[in-house]
């Protein structure tokens, strides 16, 4: 029990809509949620119940003390695990299916691999990865921002998390994981798909994907357990002392959590750089002023003030983790309402980086609120802004993140100015991260050093 019981007695129900018999809200929120979502914060407030069919009932917390007190203040009150248990059930259990005392303890075991001179010595794979991709694209061709972006950071993932170079493998792990990131165990009215095991449907093949990257992985573990190789992370979670099932959870879910964001939130930045010169124009003008001929690295970031707000300003507007959710193990309350156990309460970054509240002219991408003496530079209200989450669940590889994106943006930009190519339409794909589905190709213009 979190509060007494008396005390949510006195609480009161959180207003909301009726839905439908036996689905509730459910198709709705399915067939568009980002839209579903905003709607329902603008009609019933800070605090809504959506009734979602089967007497299941989940909350919509848009008030930043309401969202402080779900990721921190009430934090072990809430639970990830049946959270998209299905669609992240290839994860097992590493970091995001785990809770409670498990999670404490293997996020300690697992905390150093991401200190900051672990991740500073990625920097290396992170820019040559990326010039690898520069030599093979042509001056003036078209790209697909949202594929090469992917194609990336999976490279850079297996290469830091699993010490495997992709750019010498065949295209079979990429694909394989590709495949088990798109399954839907549902279809889009929530549905479940039949799970027929057989070489030809989705789930088969998943299945088979699946199967593939586990005989990857355990072969990296059983090499690593005769040798072990500094700073890999195979390696330290071997020494931790975990057992071959525990490292394949964890190694799997850094490999799916860590590149599948970093991507859309590039591909995203890229859209945005293309289709916005106002605030395009002074990051070249820094880029070009602080680096010259010279190609970035890790130390330059810091004079890169410019390239900072733009990453800022395109994870508010376009925030690859788009929602959070959570399950209450016990009653509690928030605010003055009443949040049952077992109910799921949820918290909307797509909802709250775009209340016009908090941000003056919220749609419009405005890399410069984030000057020191704007709204985004200091007095910036906790949890109004959450790209990476908060609390004991703060997403483990944001300093891996913020140094990837930083780094990659301005090596591409120092060589080429990416121009959206005309008649695109960005459409958007929320599902367990939000991507952009269409509207990212992009003519390769050579910039003129
Ligand atoms: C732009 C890129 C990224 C974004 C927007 C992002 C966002 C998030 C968010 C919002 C959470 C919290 C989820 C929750 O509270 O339920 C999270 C957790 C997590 N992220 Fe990231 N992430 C990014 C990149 C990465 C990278 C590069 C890694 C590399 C390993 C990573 C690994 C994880 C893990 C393991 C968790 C679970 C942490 C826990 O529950 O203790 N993420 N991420």
């Amino acid at each position: 029990m979190y509060v007494r019981a008396e005390e949510i007695d006195s609480q009161r129900q959180a207003p909301g809509p009726r839905g439908w018999p036996f689905v509730g809200v459910g198709p709705a929120y399915r067939v568009d949620p980002l839209s579903f979502l905003t709607r329902m914060q603008q009609q019933f407030g800070d605090i809504v119940t959506l009734p979602m069919g089967s007497r299941r009932r989940l909350f919509l917390l848009s008030d930043p003390a309401y969202v402080e007190q779900l990721l921190v203040a009430h934090a072990s009150n809430y639970h990830s695990r049946d959270i998209n248990r299905s669609a992240m059930e290839f994860l097992g259990d590493g970091l995001l299916n785990i809770d409670g005392e498990t999670h404490r303890h293997d996020r300690a075991l697992v905390q150093p691999s991401f200190s900051r001179r672990q991740v500073e010595s990625y920097a290396a794979i992170m820019l040559d990865h990326t010039d690898t991709m520069l030599h093979r694209w042509k001056p003036n061709t078209e790209v697909s921002f949202r594929h090469e972006m992917q194609r990336l950071t999976l490279g850079i993932a297996a290469q830091a998390f699993f010490g495997l170079d992709l750019r010498h493998e065949s295209a079979a792990f990429g694909d394989a994981f590709s495949r088990i990131i798109r399954y839907r165990p549902l279809t889009v009215i929530g549905v479940p798909r039949p799970k027929w095991d057989l070489p030809i449907t989705a789930y088969g093949q998943m299945q088979r994907a699946r199967a593939f990257l586990d005989e990857q992985i355990y072969a990296r573990i059983t090499q690593r357990r005769q040798q072990a190789i500094p700073g890999d992370i195979i390696s330290s979670l071997v020494q931790a002392g975990m057992r071959d099932e525990q490292v394949r959870d964890h190694a799997m879910t850094f490999l799916a959590a860590g590149h599948e964001t970093t991507a859309n939130a590039l591909a995203f930045a890229f859209y945005l750089f293309s289709t916005h010169a106002s605030a395009s124009t002074p990051l070249l003008q820094e880029l070009a002023a602080e680096l010259g001929n010279r190609d970035v690295v890790l130390d330059d970031l810091p004079r890169l003030p410019a390239l900072d707000r733009f990453t800022r300003e395109s994870l508010r507007l376009y925030p690859p983790a788009w929602i959070i959710g959570r399950r209450a193990v016990a009653d509690d309350a928030i605010g003055n309402f009443r949040l049952p156990a077992r109910s799921f309460a949820i918290a909307s970054q797509w909802v709250m980086h775009r209340m016009p509240r908090y941000w003056p002219d919220p749609l419009a991408f405005r890399p410069d609120r984030w000057l020191p003496h704007e709204q985004g530079g200091q007095n910036i209200i906790p949890y109004t802004y959450f790209p990476f989450g908060g609390g004991p669940r703060t997403c483990i590889g944001m300093p891996f993140a913020q140094q990837e994106l930083r780094l990659i943006l301005a090596r591409i930009l120092q060589h080429y100015v990416p121009e959206l190519v005309p008649g695109q339409r960005l459409v958007l794909e929320p599902h367990i991260t939000l991507r952009p589905l269409r509207g990212t190709r992009m003519r390769l213009v050579p910039r003129l050093r």
